[in-house]
């Protein structure tokens, strides 16, 4: 059996709620019902977590280390900010996807640059909840 950790940063507790018109309408455990439903059929299982507070993504992100097979990680605003969640996902060897539910390319600039992206294994922007499914996906060996 396969093990992935789904990791959402903060304010992704608000999904469904949070902006409908940029997030969408789907919730943390709907996306999760869905990444489930994905890899099911492959024998992997998923894991999921979410915090608002960034010293508790660094230790879930230290914790994964030899425990699962990736980690789908949407680090929310922290992706633009926190070298501190870079140097995290550095020290660990297990690969790291991160997502972005929308496109931040087309929006505010602030979001253009990501603290994270060049030491994640890749990057799905803009895919709506969909990203999380497909991140799920490229684990599966
Ligand atoms: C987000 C994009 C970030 O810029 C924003 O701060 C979020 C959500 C996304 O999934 O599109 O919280 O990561």
């Amino acid at each position: 059996m396969g093990k992935l950790l789904l990791l959402n940063g903060p304010n992704l507790n608000r999904l469904g709620k949070r902006e409908p018109d940029i997030y969408g309408s789907e919730t943390l455990e709907d996306i999760k019902e869905k990444i489930i439903a994905t890899i099911e059929p492959y024998q992997y299982q998923v894991d999921a977590k979410q915090s608002n507070h960034e010293g508790q993504l660094i230790d879930w992100i230290h914790e994964a280390d030899k425990c699962y097979q990736g980690i789908i990680f949407n680090p929310g605003a922290y992706t633009h900010t926190s070298i501190a969640i870079r140097d995290a996902i550095s020290s660990v060897d297990v690969p790291v996807i991160e997502v972005h539910i929308s496109n931040v390319h087309k929006r505010e600039s602030f979001r253009h640059t990501s603290m994270l992206a060049s030491v994640c294994e890749g990057q799905i922007v803009g895919l709506g909840s969909k990203g999380y499914q497909l991140a799920a996906m490229y684990f599966i060996k």
